[in-house]
């Protein structure tokens, strides 16, 4: 999809559809909508007097022959109270219009700009909304599929220099690409997305963006001691992987932080001995979201190349039952020297976690934030609205949440006082990996925490969010990407 400014008048810009958003409760007095509305007979007025457009969130009138203007179609969409615009309405409205009018055959829609939003930020949200609308989970029907393709956005707005929409629209790019990359590794079934294939993944990643990449095998892993994570691969007949991949900038670091992005990447769930239940376990080949969204997030953190060093890891198991799968009541030593009594092999994110964040300290973190499909509890607090972040550092916290919401992705703060530390004691090992029915979200972090010391630490449940169960107008069943922007952003903003 091309994206251009076009300074013409709005009803000269010739396209196959123009996309006008219309406020809560607005009439057209004054300007290009009482422009819009002349040159269409009056149409706006008469479908506001109808009650048929109210300006509320969510509407959508579709017209053909819209009147003298040189578009073919005209898309009326509801942008909601004025007070409220912000990016993240921009970024699914054109989300919106991108998937309707794709799937009206239109090629080459342009979009009127009404808003006094900073241009830059809002032609970035336009272009993320479009491309992240766009993306589809139907890889595998091999149905002839009608090539629908929008092939190109047109803003028609007078203000702002060529150069610097040709860069927002760009990092708009860059971000929306991440994570639908995102989304099409997690989306991948697992019989082809093992731990192995994430890793060639990273590899291609990697070799395409100039990251530096390391994997370790499970001997390397069996010689660094992590046995909390091998513990949760041996009853695969995948062998695990620990990706690393080192993003180190080529200008004067603004500081000598490093940053470890940590995403868990079970490539599938069974829950291992202590097995999930039938119904949805098909589900669980999201169970590598935070893996997919490191490696995604990776890449688009070489391609903007802010000056900062981070690091991004994945640890990658498959949780399987059999002869060799490890028991509940079995007791392992981390690499940090920890011992773990493992209650429930269904609480296996931990466990590999546990590992990945005593070496993402080994190799020099000062600063770390994990992401994780780590409880169904989480589901249960927030729904699919919100991620929730936790962790030992407050202004870290803050940072991870103000990332978000530059992003549009909702982030909310559970506790997590040294209280619930007594619901993961272990009577025979140093901790255990399950703390009962209560706050689930919260002792899964605690677990966590137990591994990383002093550093500023986040962690990210998206277990809830990391899959849409049902389509919205803005937005595939299937993977979000939710996280992709937000980690990079909270990468440019600590190297800014
Ligand atoms: N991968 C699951 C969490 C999950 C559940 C992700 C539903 C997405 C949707 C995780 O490994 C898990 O099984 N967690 C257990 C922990 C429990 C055994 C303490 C859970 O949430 O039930
Ligand atoms: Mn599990
Ligand atoms: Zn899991």
């Amino acid at each position: 999809m091309e994206v251009k400014a076009d300074a013409r008048k709005f009803y000269e810009i010739e396209c196959d559809a123009l996309v006008v958003n219309i406020y809560e409760g607005e009439k057209p007095e004054e300007g290009a909508l009482a422009e819009l509305d002349k040159r269409s007979s009056g149409v706006i007025t008469s479908l506001i007097e109808n009650g048929e457009l109210s300006g509320k969130s969510g509407e959508i009138v579709y017209l053909h022959n819209p009147g003298e203007i040189a578009a073919k179609r005209l898309l009326l969409l509801g942008g909601g109270k004025l007070a409220d615009y912000n990016n993240d309405v921009v970024r699914r409205m054109i989300g919106t219009a991108a998937r309707f009018l794709r799937a009206k055959n239109v090629r080459k829609f342009a979009f009127l700009r009404r808003s006094q939003l900073p241009l830059d930020g809002a032609i970035q949200a336009g272009v993320e909304g479009a491309l992240l609308s766009l993306w589809d989970a139907d890889k595998y029907k091999t149905s002839e599929k009608e090539e629908k393709i929008i092939e190109q956005m047109i803003v028609a707005t007078v203000e702002g220099d060529s150069q610097s929409l040709a860069q927002s629209a760009e990092r708009g790019r860059i971000l929306a690409e991440a994570a639908n990359l995102a989304r099409e590794i997690i989306n991948e079934p697992s019989n082809f997305m093992t731990p192995t294939e994430l890793a060639r993944q990273a590899e291609e990643v990697a070799q395409k963006c100039g990251l530096e990449l390391d994997i370790l095998d499970e001997a390397r892993m069996k010689e660094l001691g992590m046995g909390a994570l091998l513990g949760v691969s041996q009853g695969s007949a995948e062998p695990a992987k620990m990706i690393v991949m080192t993003y180190t900038p080529s200008a004067e670091p603004v500081s000598n932080e490093t940053i470890a992005i940590v995403g868990k990447g079970v490539t599938f769930d069974t829950g291992g001995i202590s097995i999930k239940p039938a119904d949805g376990m098909e589900k669980m080949k999201y169970d590598m979201a935070g893996g997919a969204t490191t490696i995604a997030a990776m890449r688009a953190i070489a391609q903007l190349k802010p000056a900062i060093n981070v690091i991004g890891i994945v640890p990658a198991v498959e949780n399987m039952p059999g002869g060799r799968a490890q028991r509940p009541g079995d007791v392992v030593r981390s690499m940090a020297g920890k011992t773990i009594e493992v209650i429930n092999t269904d609480a296996e994110g931990r466990l590999i976690l546990c590992d990945a964040v005593a070496y993402a300290i080994k190799l020099g973190a000062t600063k770390i934030v994990d992401l994780a499909t780590l409880t169904g509890a989480v589901s249960i607090a927030l729904g699919d609205v919100y991620v929730a972040v936790l962790g030992n550092d407050q202004e870290w916290i803050d940072a991870v949440i103000n990332a978000g919401r530059a992003s549009g992705e909702k982030i909310w703060q559970l506790p997590l006082d040294r209280e619930y530390r007594d619901q993961i004691k272990s009577d025979i090992a140093d901790i255990k990996n399950v703390g009962g029915r209560k706050a689930g979200t919260i002792t899964g972090a605690y677990f966590i925490r137990e591994f990383v010391g002093d550093t500023p630490w986040a962690h990210l449940d998206i277990a809830g969010t990391a899959w849409n169960d049902s389509s919205k107008p803005y937005l595939s069943v299937g993977p979000t990407g939710i996280c992709v922007r937000t980690l990079v952003n909270l990468v440019n903003q600590m190297a800014s």
